[in-house]
């Protein structure tokens, strides 16, 4: 064998041929990306390693004439295990980038690692609008949680809603979104007439739930992260809340694309603004939607396996304007402005804060095909984080 391969070296030299770079002298370019694999939010992680990967196959694994390569490190959803996981990305491994987190307090865990290294961080979950300021080495491409607030405050005030009351994890995505919608429901004549906050770590919801149906609010906002979803949706269908004379609204993580069918047809006609849904009608999302499908069969992409595959693009394109320089400073700077068609639909990064500008989507769940998705019927064109602009 290496005789042969010898052989075939010395002829190649002897004909003038160009000869093959060894493996070993291809520089590689390591990407980590941190998700979470196990634990309740395991599904968070199971959709952005997919939509990365799905990625990095349509496109392949050279850019600007490096080889790219993904390390995937499952951190259990723990922040301590996250750091960890970053520390040894960044000095063992010496990733150009790290990727991924899924809940907030797990981004803001690496803050301090990623700014002493200078690494850039890509953030494809976590929502809460504080994170991108933590660090001038974070790039977000998933969203804010006033980001998409915001337009379904508005819409159910249009509406005609008066009264409301807000049920969100207690942490800071949550704390975001029930801030945001005050703000706006009641700048435009509303009154949230109760601010409910339930546990993270512990998804019992029926006491708040039902501390909310006792309110009789024309309106209930609720958030949760998305893999939580199931679990908050069965209990609101179970306390009656879907068919009690109160619209329940929220924000997209609560009928995202991956959990949604499995919650089942009482929630038919729930309103939810957010800026992914895997019945977005783009050319662009269409073959994003099959060609997920295809590669990984039974699952359904949302809005974080959308995030991933994002989240893949905006290095790529950064690695090609810096001519494969993995300078972290010139890394972010490349990012910083980007503007591209993803599946959700044009987004830029925004050059001021590294946060995501982007269309976001009222839409409510219907049945199509056998299956739930969240239809698109009206949109607020590229939006802002409304807090840290
Ligand atoms: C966060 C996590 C989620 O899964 C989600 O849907 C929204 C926000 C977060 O922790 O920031």
């Amino acid at each position: 064998m290496i005789f042969r391969s010898i052989l075939a070296w010395a002829l190649g030299l002897a004909a003038g041929l160009p000869l093959a770079a060894p493996a070993a002298a291809q520089e590689t370019v390591k990407v980590g990306l941190i998700a979470t694999l196990t634990g309740p939010q395991a599904a968070s992680g199971r959709q952005k390693v997919a939509g990365a990967r799905l990625y990095m196959a349509e496109k392949g694994n050279m850019v600007a004439g490096k080889r790219i390569e993904l390390i995937i490190k499952d951190d259990t959803g723990v922040a301590d295990v996250t750091r960890r996981h970053a520390q040894e990305l960044i000095v063992n491994d010496k990733v150009a980038a790290l990727a991924g987190f899924s809940l907030t307090p797990l981004a803001l865990a690496v803050a301090p690692v990623i700014t002493q290294a200078k690494t850039p961080a890509i953030i494809m979950t976590a929502g809460t609008s504080i994170i991108t300021e933590r660090s001038p080495y974070f790039v977000r491409v998933s969203f804010t949680l006033p980001q998409q607030t915001v337009p379904v405050a508005e819409w159910v005030a249009k509406e005609g809603a008066k009264t409301a009351v807000s049920l969100v994890s207690d942490y800071g995505p949550g704390i975001d979104a029930q801030d945001a919608f005050k703000m706006r429901f009641e700048e435009r004549g509303g009154k949230v007439i109760d601010q409910l906050k339930a546990p993270l770590a512990n998804p019992e919801f029926a006491p708040f739930l039902q501390k909310a149906r006792d309110l009789k609010p024309d309106v209930l906002f609720l958030f949760v992260p998305a893999p939580t979803a199931g679990a908050l949706m069965r209990q609101v269908i179970d306390r009656g809340l879907t068919s009690a004379n109160i619209r329940v609204v929220g924000t997209g993580d609560i009928t995202d694309d991956d959990q949604l069918n499995g919650i089942g047809d009482n929630v038919l006609g729930l309103i939810t603004s957010h800026f992914y849904s895997a019945a977005h009608g783009s050319a662009a999302n269409q073959k994003f939607v099959a060609e997920f499908k295809k590669a990984n069969p039974g699952m359904r992409p949302n809005f974080i396996g959308v995030s991933g595959y994002d989240g893949m693009h905006a290095f790529y394109e950064a690695l090609k304007k810096t001519n494969g320089d993995t300078s972290g400073d010139k890394l972010v700077e490349a990012m910083k402005g980007l503007t591209w068609e993803s599946p959700r639909g044009m987004m830029t990064i925004d050059p001021q804060t590294r946060d995501v500008i982007q269309d976001v989507y009222i839409r409510k769940v219907e049945k199509k095909d056998g299956e739930l998705y969240n239809v698109e019927f009206d949109v607020v064109k590229q939006v802002k984080d409304p807090i840290h602009k």
